[in-house]
């Protein structure tokens, strides 16, 4: 049996009764007296609400621990976000680290929050075999003892991992950083050098036909800094479609230094649009020069408001939402402080900037 009922002040009889109801009358009272000061008093909206308003969904990188054994992470990525990303829970390593060998806690424990609070979740991500930063492929894959045999173990891996999200997941990044780092050519990791460009193709085909409801997208670093790259990335996709894939979108992953919003960010989500296909900020965060709060709120801004300016964008997520947990500490260093909320779960002036900007003030 849940609960005790001992301990449940409306079914307890008597004075204990009267003196909750007395609380609870009070409270109300205060509450009420609290908001007819001749303010305004409507509670300011939360980014998710002003979001929603505007039709494009807001999202955050989560990590599940932190979900776990954070109240305030948990509060805040719940109230401020309709869409969440698993930061690394739903990658290839991380669900199937051995081929068929699944370890799912980490991944479900995203899928459930999600589902809880009413949010949407991109899938991150079904293949990503650049290995410039991070060694990203399982070891079985990379020691694959033929082609066939290779393509058996993606084909597995989507299959697996696109069917148990289907219910939960509206759009996948089915393919992560196809092209080299600093472009503008496809990237020669050991799957594409193994498997050409075909992998990719039947990638998408395969995505489709699992959950054929869920957006598809490509997923790229540095497009927006790097013209040869996007222009590497629209060679890509449009082989890619031409070829047969069912591609819906393109993921700009908008990682940003120095307070700086590449001005080509409106042009290249445009480009896309005109290809008739959507296009996502999937992974924002910019990383403070010398921790200037005005400029990284500029930033901030101003990458929400290009989404709002292009019909074809559809949602900006950023990779995670407090300094305190955000990649970079470990790559850039404390200092970066590249998210909305500040290691003590204070919103920055970036968090207001968005508002502003979102409700059209
Ligand atoms: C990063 C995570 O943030 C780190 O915690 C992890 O150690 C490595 O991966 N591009 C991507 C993301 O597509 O998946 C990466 O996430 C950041 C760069």
């Amino acid at each position: 049996m849940k609960g005790n009922t001992m301990t449940n002040p409306s079914s307890t009889k008597g004075p204990s009764n009267r003196s909750f109801l007395a609380l609870l009358a009070l409270t109300a009272t205060l509450l009420i007296t609290a908001c007819d000061d001749g303010h305004d008093a409507r509670p300011s909206l939360t980014l998710r609400e002003l979001a929603d308003q505007r039709g494009i969904l807001i999202g955050a990188a989560a990590r599940p621990g932190l979900i776990a054994n954070e109240a305030e992470y948990a509060r805040i990525l719940a109230a401020e976000f309709n869409s969440i990303t698993a930061e690394n829970d739903m990658k290839w390593k991380a669900t199937e680290p051995k081929h068929k060998t699944y370890t799912w806690n980490n991944a479900d424990a995203v899928a459930a929050f999600a589902t809880a609070y009413g949010q949407t979740v991109r899938g991150h991500t079904l293949v990503w075999a650049n290995e410039f930063q991070f060694q990203v492929i399982p070891d079985y894959v990379r020691n694959a003892v033929d082609v066939a045999t290779m393509q058996q173990y993606i084909d597995d891996h989507i299959e697996a991992v696109v069917t148990r999200y289907a219910d939960v997941v509206d759009r996948w990044d089915v393919i992560n950083e196809p092209l080299e780092t600093l472009g503008p050519g496809v990237d020669q990791n050991v799957i594409t050098a193994t498997l050409g460009e075909a992998w990719m193709l039947r990638a998408f085909q395969q995505a489709r036909a699992l959950d054929p409801t869920a957006d598809l997208y490509v997923n790229e670093s540095l497009t927006t800094l790097l013209p040869a790259k996007h222009a590497g990335l629209l060679a890509l996709v449009k082989r890619l479609i031409d070829a047969g894939a069912p591609i819906d979108g393109v993921g700009l992953q908008a990682h940003y230094l120095g307070g700086q919003v590449p001005a080509a960010l409106q042009s290249v989500m445009e480009d896309w649009q005109a290809l008739g296909l959507k296009v996502a900020v999937t992974e924002l965060d910019i990383a403070t020069a010398g921790g200037d709060l005005q400029s990284h709120a500029t930033g901030y801004a101003s990458v929400f408001a290009t989404c709002l300016a292009v019909s074809a964008c559809v949602e900006v997520t950023s990779w995670g939402f407090t300094d305190r947990h955000t990649w970079l500490n470990d790559f850039i260093g404390p200092e970066s402080t590249p998210l909305l909320f500040n290691e003590d779960y204070q919103p920055k002036p970036a968090y207001t900037a968005v508002a502003e900007t979102l409700a059209g003030d």
